[in-house]
Protein backbone atom coordinates (compact mmCIF):
# COMPACT_ATOMS: atom_id res chain seq x y z
CA UNK A 1 0.00 0.00 0.00
CA UNK A 2 1.48 3.38 -0.94
CA UNK A 3 0.53 6.09 1.67
CA UNK A 4 1.49 9.20 2.73
CA UNK A 5 2.13 11.23 5.99
CA UNK A 6 0.43 14.64 5.77
CA UNK A 7 2.74 17.74 4.95
CA UNK A 8 3.55 20.45 7.34
CA UNK A 9 3.31 23.49 4.92
CA UNK A 10 0.76 23.46 1.67
CA UNK A 11 2.82 21.99 -1.11
CA UNK A 12 2.65 24.56 -3.59
CA UNK A 13 4.24 26.23 -0.83
CA UNK A 14 7.32 24.07 -0.26
CA UNK A 15 7.93 24.32 -3.95
CA UNK A 16 7.94 27.77 -4.03
CA UNK A 17 10.52 27.63 -0.78
CA UNK A 18 12.31 24.85 -2.67
CA UNK A 19 13.43 27.08 -5.40
CA UNK A 20 15.13 29.73 -3.01
CA UNK A 21 16.06 26.93 -0.13
CA UNK A 22 16.97 23.78 -2.43
CA UNK A 23 18.53 21.70 0.33
CA UNK A 24 15.37 21.87 2.57
CA UNK A 25 12.77 21.67 0.89
CA UNK A 26 14.37 19.63 -1.57
CA UNK A 27 11.50 16.59 -2.16
CA UNK A 28 8.13 19.03 -2.01
CA UNK A 29 5.21 16.78 -0.58
CA UNK A 30 3.34 15.19 -3.07
CA UNK A 31 0.04 13.30 -3.85
CA UNK A 32 -0.28 9.83 -3.33
CA UNK A 33 -0.06 7.93 -6.69
CA UNK A 34 -1.37 4.58 -7.48
CA UNK A 35 -2.56 2.41 -10.42
CA UNK A 36 -5.79 0.34 -9.12
CA UNK A 37 -7.53 1.78 -6.86
CA UNK A 38 -7.54 5.32 -4.22
CA UNK A 39 -9.21 6.43 -1.20
CA UNK A 40 -9.09 10.05 0.70
CA UNK A 41 -10.32 10.63 3.72
CA UNK A 42 -9.95 12.85 6.77
CA UNK A 43 -8.48 9.67 9.25
CA UNK A 44 -5.88 7.67 7.17
CA UNK A 45 -7.09 4.39 8.91
CA UNK A 46 -10.46 4.90 7.24
CA UNK A 47 -8.51 5.13 3.61
CA UNK A 48 -6.69 2.27 4.83
CA UNK A 49 -10.21 0.30 5.55
CA UNK A 50 -11.28 1.78 2.16
CA UNK A 51 -7.77 0.52 0.44
CA UNK A 52 -8.40 -3.06 2.74
CA UNK A 53 -11.74 -3.32 0.79
CA UNK A 54 -11.03 -2.50 -2.29
CA UNK A 55 -7.89 -5.13 -2.51
CA UNK A 56 -10.22 -7.80 -1.83
CA UNK A 57 -12.30 -7.58 -4.20
CA UNK A 58 -15.24 -4.78 -3.68
CA UNK A 59 -15.53 -1.88 -5.85
CA UNK A 60 -15.56 1.63 -4.80
CA UNK A 61 -19.14 1.25 -3.47
CA UNK A 62 -18.49 -1.30 -0.95
CA UNK A 63 -15.29 0.10 0.04
CA UNK A 64 -17.27 3.59 0.09
CA UNK A 65 -20.04 1.98 2.67
CA UNK A 66 -16.90 0.81 4.70
CA UNK A 67 -15.31 3.81 4.77
CA UNK A 68 -18.00 5.54 5.60
CA UNK A 69 -18.77 3.22 9.01
CA UNK A 70 -15.21 3.44 9.44
CA UNK A 71 -15.21 7.03 9.88
CA UNK A 72 -17.92 6.96 12.15
CA UNK A 73 -15.36 5.03 14.47
CA UNK A 74 -11.90 6.84 13.71
CA UNK A 75 -12.85 10.53 13.07
CA UNK A 76 -16.35 10.88 15.22
CA UNK A 77 -16.63 14.19 15.06
CA UNK A 78 -18.12 14.11 11.74
CA UNK A 79 -17.86 10.84 10.31
CA UNK A 80 -21.82 9.59 11.35
CA UNK A 81 -24.15 6.95 12.04
CA UNK A 82 -26.13 9.69 13.52
CA UNK A 83 -26.54 12.23 10.49
CA UNK A 84 -26.75 12.68 7.27
CA UNK A 85 -25.21 13.07 3.57
CA UNK A 86 -25.23 12.44 -0.29
CA UNK A 87 -23.21 10.08 -2.38
CA UNK A 88 -22.19 10.94 -5.85
CA UNK A 89 -21.48 7.54 -7.98
CA UNK A 90 -19.99 7.19 -11.22
CA UNK A 91 -20.48 3.72 -12.50
CA UNK A 92 -17.55 2.52 -15.05
CA UNK A 93 -20.93 1.44 -17.43
CA UNK A 94 -21.48 4.95 -17.86
CA UNK A 95 -24.17 5.34 -15.10
CA UNK A 96 -24.13 8.17 -12.72
CA UNK A 97 -26.21 8.46 -9.54
CA UNK A 98 -27.07 10.93 -6.54
CA UNK A 99 -27.72 9.56 -3.49
CA UNK A 100 -29.77 12.08 -1.03
CA UNK A 101 -29.60 10.65 2.85
CA UNK A 102 -30.00 14.37 4.20
CA UNK A 103 -31.78 14.21 7.66
CA UNK A 104 -35.56 15.33 8.01
CA UNK A 105 -37.34 17.65 10.34
CA UNK A 106 -39.47 15.32 12.74
CA UNK A 107 -42.98 15.60 12.10
CA UNK A 108 -43.78 17.83 15.48
CA UNK A 109 -41.08 20.46 13.85
CA UNK A 110 -42.27 23.88 13.16
CA UNK A 111 -41.18 26.88 11.66
CA UNK A 112 -41.52 28.47 15.03
CA UNK A 113 -39.57 26.54 16.96
CA UNK A 114 -36.08 28.33 17.75
CA UNK A 115 -38.17 31.60 19.23
CA UNK A 116 -38.94 33.06 22.16
CA UNK A 117 -42.92 34.61 22.55
CA UNK A 118 -40.75 37.74 20.94
CA UNK A 119 -40.15 36.20 17.97
CA UNK A 120 -36.31 36.46 19.45
CA UNK A 121 -34.25 32.99 18.25
CA UNK A 122 -33.40 31.26 21.62
CA UNK A 123 -29.48 30.73 21.46
CA UNK A 124 -27.85 27.07 21.28
CA UNK A 125 -31.54 25.51 20.98
CA UNK A 126 -31.20 25.00 17.36
CA UNK A 127 -27.57 23.58 17.74
CA UNK A 128 -27.32 21.31 21.21
CA UNK A 129 -29.42 18.64 22.58
CA UNK A 130 -32.79 16.95 21.25
CA UNK A 131 -34.41 19.93 19.70
CA UNK A 132 -31.50 20.61 17.11
CA UNK A 133 -31.93 16.82 15.64
CA UNK A 134 -32.95 15.71 12.06
CA UNK A 135 -34.12 12.00 11.30
CA UNK A 136 -30.37 10.43 10.50
CA UNK A 137 -29.87 9.28 6.91
CA UNK A 138 -27.08 7.76 7.01
CA UNK A 139 -27.76 4.12 7.58
CA UNK A 140 -30.22 3.99 5.27
CA UNK A 141 -28.20 5.71 2.51
CA UNK A 142 -25.66 3.24 3.03
CA UNK A 143 -27.54 0.63 2.47
CA UNK A 144 -29.27 1.50 -0.71
CA UNK A 145 -25.65 2.05 -1.99
CA UNK A 146 -24.56 -0.94 -1.08
CA UNK A 147 -27.46 -3.03 -2.01
CA UNK A 148 -27.76 -1.58 -5.73
CA UNK A 149 -24.74 -0.64 -6.52
CA UNK A 150 -21.85 -3.13 -4.07
CA UNK A 151 -21.03 -6.49 -4.15
CA UNK A 152 -20.48 -7.00 -0.51
CA UNK A 153 -22.42 -8.21 2.14
CA UNK A 154 -23.09 -5.47 4.88
CA UNK A 155 -21.05 -7.46 7.29
CA UNK A 156 -18.30 -7.36 5.28
CA UNK A 157 -17.95 -4.14 4.73
CA UNK A 158 -18.89 -2.98 8.20
CA UNK A 159 -16.06 -5.62 9.66
CA UNK A 160 -13.46 -2.93 9.98
CA UNK A 161 -15.05 -0.30 11.64
CA UNK A 162 -16.71 -3.30 14.31
CA UNK A 163 -13.10 -4.31 14.71
CA UNK A 164 -11.48 -0.27 14.94
CA UNK A 165 -14.50 0.20 17.16
CA UNK A 166 -14.17 -2.81 19.85
CA UNK A 167 -10.53 -2.73 20.15
CA UNK A 168 -9.79 1.26 19.66
CA UNK A 169 -7.15 2.97 18.09
CA UNK A 170 -4.04 4.40 18.73
CA UNK A 171 -5.04 8.90 18.95
CA UNK A 172 -2.60 10.54 16.68
CA UNK A 173 -2.06 14.68 16.68
CA UNK A 174 -4.75 15.39 14.53
CA UNK A 175 -7.22 13.56 16.19
CA UNK A 176 -6.51 15.16 19.33
CA UNK A 177 -6.81 18.40 17.70
CA UNK A 178 -10.37 17.49 16.53
CA UNK A 179 -11.33 15.92 19.87
CA UNK A 180 -10.02 18.65 21.97
CA UNK A 181 -12.75 20.84 20.33
CA UNK A 182 -14.93 18.95 22.41
CA UNK A 183 -13.71 18.52 25.68
CA UNK A 184 -15.91 21.71 27.27
CA UNK A 185 -19.01 19.84 26.27
CA UNK A 186 -17.34 15.99 26.89
CA UNK A 187 -17.29 17.40 30.35
CA UNK A 188 -20.70 17.95 30.96
CA UNK A 189 -22.11 14.68 30.74
CA UNK A 190 -20.41 12.19 32.36
CA UNK A 191 -21.81 9.22 29.32
CA UNK A 192 -19.81 10.61 27.13
CA UNK A 193 -16.82 11.54 29.08
CA UNK A 194 -16.76 8.45 29.74
CA UNK A 195 -16.09 7.33 26.32
CA UNK A 196 -14.40 10.37 24.80
CA UNK A 197 -12.33 11.88 28.02
CA UNK A 198 -9.52 9.73 29.91
CA UNK A 199 -10.97 10.37 33.77
CA UNK A 200 -12.33 13.45 32.67
CA UNK A 201 -9.49 15.14 31.04
CA UNK A 202 -8.46 15.06 27.25
CA UNK A 203 -6.57 12.71 25.66
CA UNK A 204 -3.25 12.73 24.54
CA UNK A 205 -1.14 11.44 21.28
CA UNK A 206 -0.60 7.69 21.82
CA UNK A 207 -3.29 6.61 23.70
CA UNK A 208 -5.92 4.01 22.31
CA UNK A 209 -9.26 5.34 21.92
CA UNK A 210 -12.22 2.18 22.78
CA UNK A 211 -15.92 2.65 21.42
CA UNK A 212 -17.16 -0.38 23.07
CA UNK A 213 -21.26 0.52 23.03
CA UNK A 214 -20.38 1.45 19.40
CA UNK A 215 -19.05 -1.73 18.23
CA UNK A 216 -22.28 -2.84 19.85
CA UNK A 217 -24.38 -0.75 18.12
CA UNK A 218 -22.08 -1.46 14.51
CA UNK A 219 -22.61 -5.14 15.34
CA UNK A 220 -26.21 -4.59 15.76
CA UNK A 221 -26.75 -2.90 12.08
CA UNK A 222 -24.76 -5.25 10.48
CA UNK A 223 -26.92 -7.87 11.69
CA UNK A 224 -30.23 -6.34 11.24
CA UNK A 225 -29.32 -3.39 8.75
CA UNK A 226 -32.33 -0.51 8.02
CA UNK A 227 -35.21 -2.28 9.86
CA UNK A 228 -33.14 -2.31 12.93
CA UNK A 229 -31.75 0.90 13.29
CA UNK A 230 -35.53 2.81 11.86
CA UNK A 231 -38.14 0.84 13.44
CA UNK A 232 -35.88 -1.58 16.21
CA UNK A 233 -33.55 -1.19 19.23
CA UNK A 234 -31.64 2.15 17.67
CA UNK A 235 -34.84 4.09 17.06
CA UNK A 236 -36.21 3.54 20.24
CA UNK A 237 -33.21 4.41 22.06
CA UNK A 238 -33.03 7.40 20.36
CA UNK A 239 -37.02 8.18 20.88
CA UNK A 240 -37.07 7.16 24.33
CA UNK A 241 -33.98 9.75 24.84
CA UNK A 242 -35.25 12.62 23.10
CA UNK A 243 -38.42 12.23 24.66
CA UNK A 244 -36.80 12.43 28.35
CA UNK A 245 -35.28 15.22 26.96
CA UNK A 246 -37.38 17.58 25.76
CA UNK A 247 -37.21 16.54 21.87
CA UNK A 248 -39.86 15.64 19.86
CA UNK A 249 -38.43 12.58 17.68
CA UNK A 250 -41.19 9.95 17.56
CA UNK A 251 -40.95 5.88 16.09
CA UNK A 252 -42.95 7.51 13.13
CA UNK A 253 -40.06 10.01 12.34
CA UNK A 254 -38.13 6.86 11.58
CA UNK A 255 -40.41 5.10 10.11
CA UNK A 256 -41.33 7.07 7.38
CA UNK A 257 -37.71 8.19 6.46
CA UNK A 258 -36.42 7.94 2.81
CA UNK A 259 -33.72 8.11 1.46
CA UNK A 260 -33.56 9.49 -2.57
CA UNK A 261 -32.08 8.26 -5.40
CA UNK A 262 -31.81 11.15 -7.97
CA UNK A 263 -29.77 12.20 -10.82
CA UNK A 264 -26.55 14.41 -10.42
CA UNK A 265 -27.03 17.89 -11.09
CA UNK A 266 -24.90 18.58 -14.57
CA UNK A 267 -23.36 21.17 -16.17
CA UNK A 268 -19.66 22.09 -18.28
CA UNK A 269 -16.69 24.26 -17.78
CA UNK A 270 -14.55 24.74 -20.91
CA UNK A 271 -15.61 21.14 -22.35
CA UNK A 272 -15.33 19.10 -19.11
CA UNK A 273 -18.58 17.94 -17.81
CA UNK A 274 -19.25 18.83 -14.24
CA UNK A 275 -21.50 16.11 -11.98
CA UNK A 276 -22.45 17.73 -8.88
CA UNK A 277 -25.41 17.57 -5.94
CA UNK A 278 -28.90 18.74 -7.20
CA UNK A 279 -31.32 20.60 -3.97
CA UNK A 280 -31.25 19.64 -1.07
CA UNK A 281 -28.09 20.32 -1.66
CA UNK A 282 -27.10 24.49 -2.92
CA UNK A 283 -23.76 23.39 -3.65
CA UNK A 284 -24.09 21.50 -7.44
CA UNK A 285 -26.08 24.41 -8.26
CA UNK A 286 -23.75 27.46 -6.69
CA UNK A 287 -20.97 25.49 -8.00
CA UNK A 288 -22.26 25.31 -12.00
CA UNK A 289 -23.35 29.30 -11.35
CA UNK A 290 -19.94 30.08 -10.96
CA UNK A 291 -18.43 28.01 -13.25
CA UNK A 292 -20.62 29.32 -15.50
CA UNK A 293 -19.99 33.10 -15.21
CA UNK A 294 -16.00 32.39 -15.03
CA UNK A 295 -16.09 30.44 -17.90
CA UNK A 296 -15.78 33.61 -20.12
CA UNK A 297 -13.18 35.18 -18.10
CA UNK A 298 -8.78 34.30 -18.92
CA UNK A 299 -7.91 33.19 -15.44
CA UNK A 300 -5.28 31.56 -16.73
CA UNK A 301 -3.62 34.51 -18.44
CA UNK A 302 -4.67 36.89 -15.71
CA UNK A 303 -2.56 34.75 -13.36
CA UNK A 304 -2.58 32.58 -10.09
CA UNK A 305 -4.35 34.95 -7.38
CA UNK A 306 -4.19 37.82 -9.78
CA UNK A 307 -6.02 40.94 -8.64
CA UNK A 308 -7.61 40.78 -11.37
CA UNK A 309 -9.24 37.15 -11.75
CA UNK A 310 -9.84 36.93 -8.24
CA UNK A 311 -12.11 39.83 -8.73
CA UNK A 312 -13.88 38.14 -11.34
CA UNK A 313 -13.90 34.66 -9.02
CA UNK A 314 -15.00 36.99 -5.77
CA UNK A 315 -17.95 38.45 -7.67
CA UNK A 316 -18.70 34.89 -8.93
CA UNK A 317 -18.84 33.64 -5.54
CA UNK A 318 -21.28 37.07 -4.18
CA UNK A 319 -24.06 36.46 -7.44
CA UNK A 320 -23.81 32.80 -7.14
CA UNK A 321 -24.60 33.14 -3.24
CA UNK A 322 -27.06 35.76 -3.17
CA UNK A 323 -29.18 33.16 -5.29
CA UNK A 324 -28.32 30.79 -3.07
CA UNK A 325 -29.56 32.05 -0.70
CA UNK A 326 -32.49 33.64 -1.71
CA UNK A 327 -34.12 30.53 -4.12
CA UNK A 328 -33.29 27.19 -2.86
CA UNK A 329 -34.63 24.47 -0.55
CA UNK A 330 -35.43 21.38 -0.14
CA UNK A 331 -36.97 20.48 -3.68
CA UNK A 332 -40.15 18.06 -2.30
CA UNK A 333 -41.55 22.01 -0.28
CA UNK A 334 -40.57 24.52 -2.83
CA UNK A 335 -39.72 24.80 -6.27
CA UNK A 336 -35.77 25.89 -7.28
CA UNK A 337 -35.52 27.29 -10.04
CA UNK A 338 -32.27 25.32 -11.25
CA UNK A 339 -32.65 25.23 -14.74
CA UNK A 340 -32.28 28.76 -15.17
CA UNK A 341 -29.56 29.59 -12.61
CA UNK A 342 -27.55 26.82 -14.08
CA UNK A 343 -27.79 27.75 -17.83
CA UNK A 344 -24.98 29.89 -19.57
CA UNK A 345 -27.29 32.70 -21.21
CA UNK A 346 -28.12 33.83 -17.24
CA UNK A 347 -24.39 33.36 -16.76
CA UNK A 348 -23.83 36.05 -19.51
CA UNK A 349 -26.57 38.43 -18.14
CA UNK A 350 -24.59 38.42 -14.32
CA UNK A 351 -21.38 39.07 -16.65
CA UNK A 352 -23.01 42.35 -17.83
CA UNK A 353 -23.30 42.96 -13.87
CA UNK A 354 -19.99 42.85 -12.97
CA UNK A 355 -17.91 45.69 -13.07
CA UNK A 356 -14.22 45.45 -14.75
CA UNK A 357 -12.71 47.45 -12.19
CA UNK A 358 -14.52 47.76 -8.79
CA UNK A 359 -16.22 44.78 -6.49
CA UNK A 360 -20.21 45.01 -6.64
CA UNK A 361 -21.75 46.11 -3.07
CA UNK A 362 -23.57 43.11 -2.07
CA UNK A 363 -26.95 45.38 -1.39
CA UNK A 364 -26.97 46.08 -4.82
CA UNK A 365 -27.96 42.37 -5.85
CA UNK A 366 -31.22 42.89 -6.62
CA UNK A 367 -32.57 39.81 -4.36
CA UNK A 368 -33.50 39.03 -1.23
CA UNK A 369 -32.25 37.87 2.57
CA UNK A 370 -31.79 34.45 3.15
CA UNK A 371 -29.71 30.88 3.82
CA UNK A 372 -26.45 30.06 5.97
CA UNK A 373 -24.82 27.64 7.70
CA UNK A 374 -22.26 25.73 10.19
CA UNK A 375 -19.10 23.94 10.92
CA UNK A 376 -18.43 20.34 10.93
CA UNK A 377 -18.48 17.55 8.25
CA UNK A 378 -16.32 15.25 6.36
CA UNK A 379 -15.55 14.34 2.35
CA UNK A 380 -14.42 11.31 1.33
CA UNK A 381 -13.49 10.26 -2.64
CA UNK A 382 -12.93 6.83 -4.16
CA UNK A 383 -11.89 5.38 -6.95
CA UNK A 384 -11.37 2.12 -8.01
CA UNK A 385 -9.75 -0.52 -10.61
CA UNK A 386 -12.38 -0.56 -12.98
CA UNK A 387 -12.95 2.81 -13.28
CA UNK A 388 -16.13 3.30 -10.89
CA UNK A 389 -15.85 6.28 -8.59
CA UNK A 390 -17.56 7.73 -5.52
CA UNK A 391 -17.67 11.15 -3.79
CA UNK A 392 -20.00 11.08 0.15
CA UNK A 393 -20.01 14.10 1.98
CA UNK A 394 -21.79 13.57 5.14
CA UNK A 395 -22.31 15.31 8.18
CA UNK A 396 -23.59 15.59 11.50
CA UNK A 397 -23.56 19.21 11.39
CA UNK A 398 -21.01 20.96 14.08
CA UNK A 399 -18.12 18.95 15.49
CA UNK A 400 -19.80 16.25 17.45
CA UNK A 401 -23.49 17.34 16.32
CA UNK A 402 -25.95 18.15 19.26
CA UNK A 403 -23.12 16.62 21.57
CA UNK A 404 -26.19 13.89 22.34
CA UNK A 405 -26.04 10.13 22.39
CA UNK A 406 -28.85 8.29 23.08
CA UNK A 407 -28.53 5.59 25.53
CA UNK A 408 -26.15 3.39 25.16
CA UNK A 409 -25.91 3.34 21.26
CA UNK A 410 -22.23 4.97 21.50
CA UNK A 411 -22.66 7.62 18.59
CA UNK A 412 -23.28 11.54 18.19
CA UNK A 413 -26.83 12.63 16.93
CA UNK A 414 -26.74 15.48 14.56
CA UNK A 415 -27.25 19.53 15.12
CA UNK A 416 -28.95 19.39 11.07
CA UNK A 417 -32.02 20.99 12.57
CA UNK A 418 -29.73 24.34 12.50
CA UNK A 419 -29.42 24.25 8.64
CA UNK A 420 -32.72 25.81 8.40
CA UNK A 421 -33.78 29.49 8.35
CA UNK A 422 -34.73 29.16 11.89
CA UNK A 423 -35.57 33.08 11.69
CA UNK A 424 -36.33 33.80 7.80
CA UNK A 425 -34.21 37.22 7.07
CA UNK A 426 -31.40 36.97 10.77
CA UNK A 427 -27.98 35.51 10.23
CA UNK A 428 -27.54 32.87 11.62
CA UNK A 429 -24.11 32.48 14.45
CA UNK A 430 -22.69 32.11 11.26
CA UNK A 431 -23.39 35.31 9.67
CA UNK A 432 -25.27 33.65 6.39
CA UNK A 433 -28.74 34.98 5.93
CA UNK A 434 -31.97 32.40 5.51
CA UNK A 435 -34.83 33.09 4.12
CA UNK A 436 -38.15 31.24 3.21
CA UNK A 437 -37.22 28.83 0.81
CA UNK A 438 -35.56 27.30 3.73
CA UNK A 439 -37.81 27.91 6.55
CA UNK A 440 -38.59 24.86 8.70
CA UNK A 441 -41.60 22.13 8.16
CA UNK A 442 -42.29 19.04 9.42
CA UNK A 443 -40.36 16.62 7.16
CA UNK A 444 -38.63 18.78 5.02
CA UNK A 445 -34.92 18.50 4.80
CA UNK A 446 -32.65 21.22 5.52
CA UNK A 447 -30.69 22.95 2.60
CA UNK A 448 -26.91 21.77 2.13
CA UNK A 449 -24.00 23.25 1.14
CA UNK A 450 -22.52 19.64 0.87
CA UNK A 451 -21.20 19.55 -3.11
CA UNK A 452 -19.41 16.15 -3.58
CA UNK A 453 -18.45 16.93 -7.70
CA UNK A 454 -16.72 14.96 -10.12
CA UNK A 455 -15.52 16.52 -12.98
CA UNK A 456 -14.98 14.55 -16.08
CA UNK A 457 -13.67 13.93 -19.10
CA UNK A 458 -14.40 12.26 -22.21
CA UNK A 459 -17.16 10.91 -19.83
CA UNK A 460 -14.53 9.43 -17.38
CA UNK A 461 -13.82 10.78 -14.04
CA UNK A 462 -10.67 13.30 -14.16
CA UNK A 463 -11.40 14.84 -10.87
CA UNK A 464 -13.07 13.39 -7.83
CA UNK A 465 -13.54 16.04 -4.74
CA UNK A 466 -15.53 17.56 -2.14
CA UNK A 467 -14.90 19.23 1.33
CA UNK A 468 -16.57 20.11 4.71
CA UNK A 469 -16.55 23.50 5.98
CA UNK A 470 -20.63 24.76 5.72
CA UNK A 471 -21.00 27.30 2.60
CA UNK A 472 -17.33 27.72 2.51
CA UNK A 473 -17.73 24.24 0.53
CA UNK A 474 -19.15 25.35 -2.24
CA UNK A 475 -16.18 27.99 -3.17
CA UNK A 476 -13.59 25.45 -1.80
CA UNK A 477 -14.78 22.89 -4.57
CA UNK A 478 -14.61 25.77 -6.94
CA UNK A 479 -10.86 27.03 -6.13
CA UNK A 480 -9.75 23.37 -6.00
CA UNK A 481 -11.00 22.78 -9.67
CA UNK A 482 -10.03 26.26 -10.86
CA UNK A 483 -6.64 25.43 -9.28
CA UNK A 484 -6.12 22.21 -11.56
CA UNK A 485 -8.07 23.44 -14.61
CA UNK A 486 -7.43 26.69 -15.17
CA UNK A 487 -3.67 27.13 -13.03
CA UNK A 488 -2.61 24.09 -14.04
CA UNK A 489 -1.76 22.79 -10.65
CA UNK A 490 -1.25 19.00 -9.23
CA UNK A 491 -4.10 17.89 -7.11
CA UNK A 492 -2.09 18.40 -3.57
CA UNK A 493 -1.40 21.58 -4.36
CA UNK A 494 -4.74 22.34 -5.44
CA UNK A 495 -6.00 21.43 -2.64
CA UNK A 496 -3.32 23.18 -0.24
CA UNK A 497 -3.30 26.34 -1.90
CA UNK A 498 -4.49 28.88 0.23
CA UNK A 499 -8.35 30.01 -0.23
CA UNK A 500 -10.97 33.12 -0.30
CA UNK A 501 -14.49 33.03 0.21
CA UNK A 502 -17.64 35.37 -0.13
CA UNK A 503 -20.97 34.46 0.33
CA UNK A 504 -22.39 37.97 -0.35
CA UNK A 505 -23.32 38.36 3.20
CA UNK A 506 -21.68 39.74 4.98
CA UNK A 507 -20.23 42.17 2.22
CA UNK A 508 -16.29 41.34 3.15
CA UNK A 509 -14.16 38.26 1.39
CA UNK A 510 -12.85 35.67 4.16
CA UNK A 511 -9.16 34.74 3.31
CA UNK A 512 -7.16 32.56 5.01
CA UNK A 513 -5.13 33.60 7.81
CA UNK A 514 -1.37 31.83 6.97
CA UNK A 515 -0.36 31.60 4.40
CA UNK A 516 -1.21 34.77 2.83
CA UNK A 517 -3.65 34.07 0.12
CA UNK A 518 -3.01 37.55 -1.82
CA UNK A 519 0.51 38.94 -2.63
CA UNK A 520 0.68 42.73 -1.43
CA UNK A 521 0.59 44.38 -4.23
CA UNK A 522 -2.61 42.07 -5.46
CA UNK A 523 -4.03 42.63 -2.19
CA UNK A 524 -3.44 46.44 -2.46
CA UNK A 525 -5.06 46.97 -6.08
CA UNK A 526 -8.07 44.37 -4.80
CA UNK A 527 -8.75 46.96 -2.10
CA UNK A 528 -8.71 49.73 -4.69
CA UNK A 529 -11.71 47.93 -6.27
CA UNK A 530 -13.26 48.13 -2.58
CA UNK A 531 -13.07 44.69 -1.59
CA UNK A 532 -12.42 44.45 2.04
CA UNK A 533 -10.73 41.29 3.59
CA UNK A 534 -11.24 39.45 6.92
CA UNK A 535 -8.77 36.70 7.98
CA UNK A 536 -10.30 34.04 9.27
CA UNK A 537 -8.70 30.75 10.59
CA UNK A 538 -8.34 27.88 7.84
CA UNK A 539 -11.33 26.10 6.67
CA UNK A 540 -12.64 23.19 4.62
CA UNK A 541 -10.59 20.02 3.97
CA UNK A 542 -10.89 19.00 0.36
CA UNK A 543 -9.98 15.33 -0.34
CA UNK A 544 -9.82 14.97 -4.05
CA UNK A 545 -8.16 12.33 -6.78
CA UNK A 546 -7.04 13.11 -9.64
CA UNK A 547 -6.93 10.51 -12.38
CA UNK A 548 -4.69 11.14 -15.54
CA UNK A 549 -6.73 10.64 -18.55
CA UNK A 550 -3.69 9.75 -20.79
CA UNK A 551 -2.01 6.49 -18.28
CA UNK A 552 -4.96 6.22 -15.62
CA UNK A 553 -2.68 6.79 -13.02
CA UNK A 554 -4.16 7.86 -9.28
CA UNK A 555 -3.48 10.73 -7.43
CA UNK A 556 -4.63 11.76 -4.39
CA UNK A 557 -4.17 14.56 -2.62
CA UNK A 558 -5.42 15.13 0.94
CA UNK A 559 -6.14 18.74 3.17
CA UNK A 560 -3.23 19.12 5.40
CA UNK A 561 -5.70 21.28 6.85
CA UNK A 562 -6.93 18.25 8.25
CA UNK A 563 -3.62 16.57 9.58
CA UNK A 564 -5.22 13.58 10.71
CA UNK A 565 -6.66 12.45 6.91
CA UNK A 566 -4.64 10.84 4.25
CA UNK A 567 -4.87 9.60 0.86
CA UNK A 568 -4.08 5.50 0.42
CA UNK A 569 -4.06 3.64 -2.94
CA UNK A 570 -2.64 0.29 -4.10
O1 LIG B 1 -25.05 20.45 5.09
C1 LIG B 1 -24.39 21.45 5.28
O2 LIG B 1 -24.19 22.29 4.44
C2 LIG B 1 -23.75 21.64 6.63
N1 LIG B 1 -24.43 20.89 7.63
C3 LIG B 1 -22.32 21.29 6.53
C4 LIG B 1 -21.57 21.63 7.77
C5 LIG B 1 -20.14 21.58 7.54
O3 LIG B 1 -19.64 21.40 6.48
C6 LIG B 1 -19.30 21.82 8.68
N2 LIG B 1 -17.91 21.51 8.35
N3 LIG B 1 -16.91 21.93 8.56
Amino acid sequence: MSTIKKQLVPSFIAIFLSFFFASAFAVPPEAVTAKNGMVVTEQQLASEVGVQILRQGGNAVDAAVAVGYALAVVHPCCGNIGGGGFMLIHLANGKNIFLNFREKAPLAANAKMYLNKNGDLIPDKSTEGYLAVGVPGTVMGFELALKKYGTMTRQQVMAPAIALAEKGFVLRPGDIAILDKGTAHFQRQAKIAAVFLKKGKPYQVGDRLQQKDLAQTLRYIAQTGVAGFYKGKIAKAIVEDSQKNGGILTMKDFAQYKVEELTPLVCSYHGYQVLSAPPPSSGGVALCEMLNILEAYPLKKLGFHSSQGSHYIIEAMRFAFADRNNKLGDPDFVKNPVTTLISKEYAAQIRKEIYLDRSTPSSLLPRSPSHAENVNTTHYSLVDKWGNAVAVTYTINRFFGSYTIAGRTGFFLNDEMDDFAAKPGFANQFGLVQGEANSIQPGKRPLSSMTPTMVMKAKKPLIVLGSPGGPRIISSVLLTILNILDYGLDVQAAVDAPRFHQQWLPEWVDIEKEPTVFSAAATEKLEQMGYRFKKHVLWGAVEAIFIDPQTGLLYGGSDYRRPSGGAAGY
